[in-house]
């Protein structure tokens, strides 16, 4: 079966938009039979396409796969650049690393790795990502931003921006930005983001924004260890999402706040990750490998840094730390 002419049947049913397309009429498209026609209709059904054939009239697509197949993100996505190329994988490790070897492989700026599970997640201070089957998103970003090296690690922070606004438009919620870039709902972590950094002599090469978003996972589908500190999209909204909403809404709001960044710095930017930030203004204390310290987070700098006042009135920065409130 070529999977071209599958992908491309899927494309021509969503533009379609509910009206019937005659069988006849693709094959003529596609210079195939009616039945290798039906055979790539059975083979969408298969992916999960929802499709009604009336008689005389056609194929009708009367809904979409629950997974994040390229064809069906594409569809409804409204970016130039972001995810206008995909990497699909039903499985795999973990999308960072298929992200690295893309990366290295001079894979355009914009470039999505997705997969349904990773075997092998991720997180940050080389510790363990969950990442259930089907339920999440669990995506990598390839970037190739034309700044100086010292102006990436604000990405992060300009991610999670644009991940609370995405959360926010397609759900309703009220998420809240723990620093640097953990996204929380009622005070569980929902999201969270890994930026990597591929760069040599000549400057950064590309940065990898990975993005692990529980969206419709129950109480259960969490390790027992993680339970009471991580929570989904599902479970605080009491609704199930459609992921391939929330992929296309993260990538538009991640395209044009990097673009904003580059523009025009880190100011406003920093105003809108400020205004959803619950460390900003509250008593913390910041673990780091060496020390603990306890104090009011005042505020972050432009380069993103923690400025935590503790009691002896002295200000430090903090540069990478597991916050506690
Ligand atoms: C964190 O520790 O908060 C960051 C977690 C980042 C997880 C995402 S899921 C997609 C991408 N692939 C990975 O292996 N990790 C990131």
């Amino acid at each position: 079966m070529n999977i071209t002419v599958t992908r491309k049947l899927a494309q021509r049913l969503i533009e379609a938009q509910g009206v019937a397309l005659s069988g006849q009429q693709l094959a003529d498209d596609f210079g195939i039979s009616r039945t290798a026609v039906w055979k790539h209709i059975k083979e969408l059904e298969e992916q999960g396409y929802q499709i009604i054939s009336v008689k005389k009239k056609g194929y009708i697509l009367a809904g979409l796969p629950d997974t994040l197949e390229p064809t069906a993100i594409q569809a409804i996505l409204k970016t130039k650049r972001l995810g206008r190329s995909i990497h699909y994988i039903e499985s795999c490790p973990s999308t960072q690393i298929i992200a690295h070897q893309l990366a290295q492989e001079n894979t355009s700026d914009g470039t999505v790795v997705m997969t349904e599970e990773q075997t092998a997640g991720r997180g940050r201070m080389a510790r363990r990502w969950h990442s259930a089957a089907n339920k999440g998103i669990w995506m990598s970003v390839i970037l190739r931003p034309d700044v100086v090296p010292q102006k990436a690690p604000q990405f992060t922070l300009v991610a999670a921006v644009a991940v609370v606004r995405a959360i926010e438009q397609v759900t309703g919620l009220k998420p809240e930005i723990k620093w640097p870039n953990d996204i929380l709902l009622n005070g569980k972590k929902c999201t969270g983001i890994l930026t990597e950094l591929q760069s040599d002599a000549d400057g950064i090469q590309a940065l990898i924004i990975g993005i692990g978003l529980n969206v419709n996972q129950v109480a259960d589908d969490f390790d027992p260890e993680v339970q009471n500190i991580a929570t989904s999209l599902k479970m605080e909204s009491g609704k199930e999402i459609d992921r391939k909403e929330l992929v296309s809404s993260m990538l538009q709001f991640l395209e044009q706040y990097t673009d904003l960044y580059i523009e025009e710095g880190f100011g406003i930017l920093k105003l809108l990750w400020e205004s959803y930030s619950s460390t900003i203004g509250h008593p913390v204390r910041a673990r780091m490998a060496k020390e603990t310290l306890e104090g009011i987070a005042e505020s972050i700098t432009d380069e993103g840094v923690l400025q935590l006042r503790t009691a002896d009135g002295k200000l430090h920065g903090i540069y990478s730390a597991d916050i506690e409130m």
